[in-house]
């Protein structure tokens, strides 16, 4: 049985243009291993025996046919295995079996994808191995500016370097070679520990080669040299560009767990790496790793492990994810109800710039990580010359074809010679032409002020050298000026930095970024916790791939949040994980909404908005709790927040409200609105919550404090199946300090909608729930064709193309622990929620010969179509696109086909909250009748 639904959903939210129209779990992408678990034993299980010999003692363990992948044997922490059968074991039976206290799948972690404009670009390999001295580019400006916008910056300057924490980091491997990183590994040296689990050569499929030794000298393996170095690099005299890690004073303890090339991990090696960096004395761990799919925290394999290192001290700070502007997309481990998830926030500022000069003296300035190498000269050939017609930004752009004709009939020596480009955000892609002409590096232009550049990893080709806004309008300037025949020509000097001190604003610079995942969980807690700079970000790259990058990603912020916390905590060594992850969220920054009247970004967006961890260390009050998760509900109850005065002198509080964006799921699904906003692409809606105070001012003596109340109150909401979520912060100022309390809630209960989305407009055409009927070689729902009332036929034929067959759009919007999608006699008396016929029409069922089975809580059926459940790993929750291209259904695994005849649909969605064994805690929809006409020798039933 093949389900084509999600590859037709993802070409539909194409065309709506953008991913934000795809309900949350279509974009999950969860690859389980299969008969693969991990597994944790109750602690009273067999005390006395190792990990291994206890799951020897289980019943799944006494039959034979396994090998175990992971032992976990951290009594302190996690007592467990990983495991793979070599039958069939399904997920429950693990569960339920004597001694386990719980199981997860086995699942691939994918290798974190920094955020690129191009995609994955092309990393060759500098040459020059072995050789670890560096260009001195001192005096470029802005290189270490995510320090300055967390306020990292002031602590150093008090001396605050992290000294005397220890902080893991589990990644790619570190290139430690790299004099910023202290050019060795061991005991005195800056990566001081670690462990490799992998070897160069795993991809997550092959077996593990582990060692002791976690470099990674590979360009494929940079992103762990450059997390590594956003963490603690510090750039000797006279090499490099002066960069600084955020705590270059802590101890950095490196784990591998993925390998070289392309290729991921697995969940159980992270588990085992976390409980490893624990034991080898980890005050925080960081993860730049984000697994989309398992949005529920319900079936978090991490999560029991955070939990357990944070009440043993041990912090575990995870990106959120770059699965953005999507909402519902937050990734574990950052999930974890006791970790920090980690949004990213675009750079203030391009953290290098040089300086180019023009036959006239007048000077240009370009964006790179490194300077162009090339020495003396360059002509400058504009794109479109040739064509003997006036270039305008469209035909430098690199769209219009002609103008790369007549670039390659041009004679031109293009190892003197810069292609000059023009930049619009969909041709960019077009510039891999310019290798076909033998040009290496590309000079571009922007066009507006606002565009934001996104450098690539160096080695990429073509290399673009990317003009800054006011040299773009410049060099076109001085290009229009020309006499006929004079060529344009630029002289670089190869090393030095830019002549200006002046910083180069990056356009949203201070504002979230576009790729940052969004919040909250399935159970609505709010996520991410906190955001820092992770845009934009100059770090260090392994040696023999160009030693310094500039990249994005939430992978980026993680680390300069967890170097934030070992700040904190170097300070505050006493203080619980808890007690310092609310000291970092109090007295965060909240983030404005970019480009928009809104005040605020939402809180599922930015958590508790960006770090300032001088205020952190500094701050004179202690506020609790540091979020409120509102749930759904209408009408919220009130919340306490206490304050206590931490300073030495009275403190006068005034609290306040700051509401932040309303964000919708599904931006798509609204009821009854004839003129709903098509455009699904990420929209902040200004439908502020108002909030009351049980009082509005305080005055606190030394050491004193006190409790008081909220009520927030979000604003009534019409469609329940957009999905809105409401968000906002509560702020306290004190004397010196404004504290804020993100905020985040769903404005009515989900008990009191039913799962299954109707009575919608929508933009993907056809009402839902409703049966279609589609060609079957089709697979896009914009094939399918809208069905008689009450019954329609179809036929099923060898050939796909000669198929009309029936295409189920059901689509349940609201999260649903158990979804099950039936086939079941047209003349059944089940009495569903919702109607897909008429009930009063008399129709004269064909009988099918198709054996009638008992049924999922008592209602009898031919069988499955689909049933998805949180441990079958289906995380349920979605839209739903069936296409019935054959006519086969399943019962307890075992697959057949059905016969001629008629059959209705069935859908049934668990309510939230609901029971899964009462019948009523289920809403229902019972479509028309399928005529199916299935020719037996093509399809034989069983
Ligand atoms: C899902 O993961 C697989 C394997 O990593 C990948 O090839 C595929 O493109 C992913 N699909 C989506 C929709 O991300
Ligand atoms: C090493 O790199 C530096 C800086 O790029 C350069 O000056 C030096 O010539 C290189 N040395 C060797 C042996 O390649
Ligand atoms: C890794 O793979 C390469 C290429 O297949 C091979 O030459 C090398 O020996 C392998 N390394 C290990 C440690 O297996
Ligand atoms: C740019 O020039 C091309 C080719 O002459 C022309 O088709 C196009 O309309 C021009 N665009 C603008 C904005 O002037
Ligand atoms: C350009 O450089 C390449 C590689 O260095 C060389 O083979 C080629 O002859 C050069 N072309 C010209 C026109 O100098």
């Amino acid at each position: 049985m093949k389900v084509k639904a999600a590859f037709s959903l993802l070409a539909i939210s194409g065309r709506a243009t953008s991913l934000s129209t795809v309900p949350p779990t279509q974009i999950a992408n969860t690859t389980v291993i299969p008969n693969a678990y991990i597994i944790e034993f109750q602690p009273d299980f067999h005390p006395s025996l190792h990990p291994l010999q206890r799951f020897a003692q289980t019943p799944i363990g006494i039959k034979a046919g396994y090998q175990i992948r992971h032992e976990y044997n951290s009594s302190d922490l996690f007592l467990g295995v990983s495991v793979s059968f070599e039958t069939n074991v399904d997920l429950d039976s693990v569960r339920k079996a004597n001694g386990v206290k719980n199981a997860w799948h086995v699942a691939l972690v994918p290798r974190p994808q920094p955020y690129f404009r191009n995609g994955s670009p092309k990393v060759q390999s500098a040459s020059g191995s072995g050789n670890t001295t560096l260009p001195n580019l001192r005096g470029v400006s802005g290189v270490n500016q995510p320090l300055v916008s967390t306020n990292v910056q002031k602590l150093h300057d008090q001396g605050i370097r992290g000294k005397g924490v220890q902080i893991a980091i589990i990644d790619s491997g570190v290139d430690y070679r790299h004099p910023a990183l202290g050019g060795g590994f061991g005991p005195g040296h800056k990566i001081a520990l670690g462990w490799d689990f992998v070897g160069d050569n795993y991809t997550g499929f092959n077996t593990p080669m582990p060692d002791p030794d976690p470099l990674a000298t590979c360009a494929s393996g940079g992103h762990g040299t450059h997390t590594a170095g956003i963490l603690a690099m510090e750039d000797p005299d006279n090499e490099g560009f002066g960069l600084v890690g955020a705590a270059p004073d802590a101890t950095i303890a490196a784990y591998r767990v993925f390998g070289c090339d392309v290729g991921d991990a697995t969940n159980d090696i992270l588990i085992g790496a976390m409980l490893r960096a624990a034991q080898d004395g980890a005050d925080v761990i960081s993860m730049s790793i984000g697994i989309i799919g398992d949005i529920w925290e319900a079936i978090n394999p991490f999560d029991a492990v955070v939990t357990q290192l944070a009440q043993k001290g041990v912090a575990t700070v995870a990106a959120v994810g770059n699965f953005g502007p999507a909402i519902y997309t937050a990734s574990i481990p950052g999930i974890s109800q006791d970790g920090l998830s980690v949004g990213s926030m675009e750079n203030e500022v391009y953290p290098t710039h040089y300086t180019a000069y023009d036959e006239k003296q007048r000077s240009l300035d370009y964006i790179s990580v490194l300077p162009y190498p090339a020495k003396g000269q360059q002509d400058i050939f504009l794109l479109g010359t040739g064509l003997g017609i006036p270039i305008n930004d469209t035909v430098a752009s690199g769209c219009y074809q002609p103008a790369w004709d007549a670039a390659a009939n041009a004679s031109v020596d293009w190892n003197t010679t810069l292609l000059l480009v023009s930049y619009t955000n969909n041709c960019g892609n077009s510039w891999f032409s310019a290798q076909d002409l033998g040009a290496s590096t590309i000079m571009a232009y922007l066009t507006s002020e606002d565009q934001l550049i996104v450098l690539d990893e160096p080695g990429t080709t073509p290399e673009i050298l990317w003009l800054t806004y006011n040299s773009s309008k410049a060099i076109v300037q001085n290009i229009k000026d020309l006499s006929p025949n004079e060529t344009y020509s630029l002289k670089f000097d190869g090393s030095t930095a830019a002549q200006s001190q002046q910083l180069i604003a990056d356009p949203q610079g201070r504002f979230m970024d576009s790729f940052t995942s969004l919040g909250p969980t399935i159970e609505l807690t709010l996520h991410p916790k906190v955001a820092s700079p992770g845009g934009t970000i100059l770090s260090t790259w392994p040696l023999d791939a160009g030693a310094y990058a500039v990249i994005s990603g939430t992978s980026m912020a993680t680390p300069l949040a967890a170097a934030s916390y070992a700040l904190l905590k170097s300070q505050f060594p006493h203080l619980t994980v808890a007690q310092l992850f609310d000291r970092l969220k109090t007295t965060a920054s909240p983030l404005p909404e970019y480009n928009s009247t809104i005040p605020f970004t939402s809180t599922i967006r930015q958590g508790a908005g960006l770090l300032d961890v001088y205020a952190a260390v500094k701050a004179d009050s202690t506020i609790t709790p540091s979020e409120f998760s509102l749930r759904d509900s209408a009408n919220p109850p009130p919340q306490n927040i206490t304050i206590k005065n931490d300073s030495d002198l009275p403190n006068h509080y005034i609290i306040s409200h700051d509401p932040a964006a309303l964000l919708r799921a599904h931006e798509n699904y609204l009821a009854g609105e004839p003129n709903f906003d098509s455009n699904s692409a990420y929209t902040p809606h200004s439908v502020p919550a108002s909030a009351q105070f049980s009082t509005t001012k305080l005055t606190l003596q030394p050491g004193e404090s006190a409790t008081i109340s909220v009520r927030i109150t979000p604003q009534p909401d019409n469609y329940p199946y957009s999905t809105p979520v409401y968000s906002g912060f509560v702020k306290i100022a004190s004397a010196s300090y404004v504290y804020s309390i993100p905020y985040m809630g769903l404005p009515y209960s989900r008990d009191a909608v039913g799962p299954i989305a109707q009575n919608v407009t929508t933009t993907i055409p056809y009402a839902t729930p409703q049966v279609l009927s589609i060609p079957g070689n089709q697979q896009s729902v914009f094939a399918a064709q809208a069905t008689t009332p009450n019954i329609d036929t179809y036929y099923w034929k060898a050939n796909a193309s000669e198929s009309i067959v029936p295409f189920l759009r059901i689509d349940v919007l609201l999260p649903s622990k158990h979804i099950l999608y039936e086939l079941v006699p047209a003349n059944t008396s089940f009495i569903p929620t919702i109607y897909g016929f008429d009930p009063s029409v008399k129709i004269d069922y064909q009988d099918t010969h198709q054996p009638i089975l008992p049924g999922f809580l008592g209602v009898p059926t031919y069988g499955t179509i689909r049933d998805l459940n949180l441990t079958n790993n289906a995380s349920p929750s979605t839209g739903f696109f069936y296409m019935f291209d054959s006519p086969t259904l399943s019962n307890n695994g075992v697959a057949y086909n059905i016969t001629s005849g008629d059959y209705r649909p069935l859908a049934r969605a668990l309510k939230w909250n609901g029971n899964e064994t009462n019948p009523d805690d289920y809403e229902s929809y019972l479509g028309p009748v399928i005529r199916a006409n299935i020719p037996a020798d093509v399809f034989p039933s069983r």
